[in-house]
């Protein structure tokens, strides 16, 4: 199968398309991307000169790129977004045209070049906070931020392609990633170059909110399963059941790294932060047998060495680098 990739340039995308590529010898994966701040081509260097990998840099709420992709590949798998919650606060225009137009666009170019799968990556965040329990697939979309609210647009937008016109769709919501390539504006990859720096590490009010962090290759993999062998019109949670709080991931990293916590500073808290995020992966688990493999202590830890061991990665990010670089080369304004 050759495989319309949408934002594989990013944190998850890129982590995905090395994983699938890895995973099916057999298939192509086109890869179109924005190359917005948080696409970054450093992130897909070792697939330089793969004959199976084609980037495309362009936006999916371009008809007129994506109907002549659409025509080259057999299925989507859609990760392209504008993610950043805070970023959705204070400049809400962009989350709109992507995830919810340009999703729109992706679901007219598939339906029209009656493709065989389209699978939605989705997010824990579109069924909003609750203090005890777990979301199923069936609990109705309560998102608190326009980041959770455009995804949560385009979820419903996807269910409808499949009821109205039978599009093969399929839709994933995860709970909060980690690992290698994450921008460093998420908490993780942030507190832990901050920390680096000597940086203070800022939490948001109380530090107690809680987010069920699952390593990114575990993510990857349960994608891969729901993508082959998932049951179309389907939804799927992908969590690992093991909430922490903001606190207790921030005071594992300097434990980590042997920084002082005097570091942690209680900062300003974010509007309509939610509480806590909890999915339930039993239906993945029961039907596709599916399980995180990587526990929190273990992944943390690697994904700690990772940003030790990238420096210039995550570095030419913060120096705004990158930002100047596809500006210049693309003419695309950030
Ligand atoms: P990211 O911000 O790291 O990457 C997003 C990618 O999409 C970037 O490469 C960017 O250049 C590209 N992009 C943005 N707008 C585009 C446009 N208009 N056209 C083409 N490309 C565009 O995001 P991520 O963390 O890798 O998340 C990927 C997907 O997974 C998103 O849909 C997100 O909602 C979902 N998700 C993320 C998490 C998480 O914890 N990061 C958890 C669950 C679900
Ligand atoms: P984030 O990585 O932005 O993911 P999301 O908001 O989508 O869950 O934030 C994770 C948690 O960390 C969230 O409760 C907000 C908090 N946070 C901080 O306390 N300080 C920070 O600087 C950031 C970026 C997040």
């Amino acid at each position: 199968m050759n495989i319309l990739v949408t934002g594989g340039a990013g944190f998850i995308g890129s982590n995905f398309v090395r994983h699938f590529l890895e995973k099916h010898p057999s298939d192509s994966i086109v890869n179109l991307d924005k190359l917005t701040y948080a696409g970054n081509l450093d992130n897909l260097t070792d697939l330089e000169g793969n004959s199976r990998h084609r980037f495309v840099p362009g936006d999916i709420t371009d008809p007129v790129l994506l109907d002549q992709l659409a025509a080259e590949t057999d299925a989507i798998i859609h990760f392209a977004a504008e993610t950043h919650v805070d970023r959705s606060i204070v400049a809400p225009e962009a989350f709109i045209k992507t995830n919810i137009q340009g999703t729109f666009v992706l679901l007219e170019a598939s339906r029209k070049h009656k493709h065989k799968r389209f699978l939605h990556i989705s997010t824990d965040e579109v069924y909003g906070s609750r203090l005890e329990g777990d979301f199923t697939e069936k609990d109705v979309l309560t998102p608190s931020s326009p980041y959770s609210a455009s995804k949560a647009s385009s979820d419903l937008l996807v269910s409808s392609y499949h009821k109205t016109y039978g599009l093969p769709a399929m839709i994933t919501r995860c709970s909060n990633n980690y690992g290698p390539y994450q921008f460093p504006e998420k908490l993780i990859p942030l507190m832990i170059s901050n920390a680096l720096e000597d940086k203070s590490l800022p939490v948001y009010g109380d530090g107690l909110y809680i987010r069920d962090w699952l390593y990114v290759l575990d993510h990857c993999e349960a994608i891969d399963q729901v993508f082959h062998r998932g049951e179309i019109g389907e939804i799927y949670n992908i969590g690992s059941e093991s909430g922490k709080t903001n606190l207790e991931i921030v005071q594992f990293i300097l434990n980590t790294l042997g920084k002082p916590m005097s570091l942690i500073e209680h900062v300003k808290d974010r509007p309509a932060h939610d509480r806590r995020y909890a999915v339930s992966p039993q239906k993945i688990q029961s039907v596709l047998g599916w399980q995180p493999t990587y526990s929190i202590e273990s992944a943390l830890e690697k994904t700690i060495r990772w940003y030790c061991d990238h420096l210039d990665w995550w570095g030419r990010i913060k120096s705004g680098e990158y930002r100047d670089m596809y500006e210049k080369i693309y003419g695309v304004s950030l």
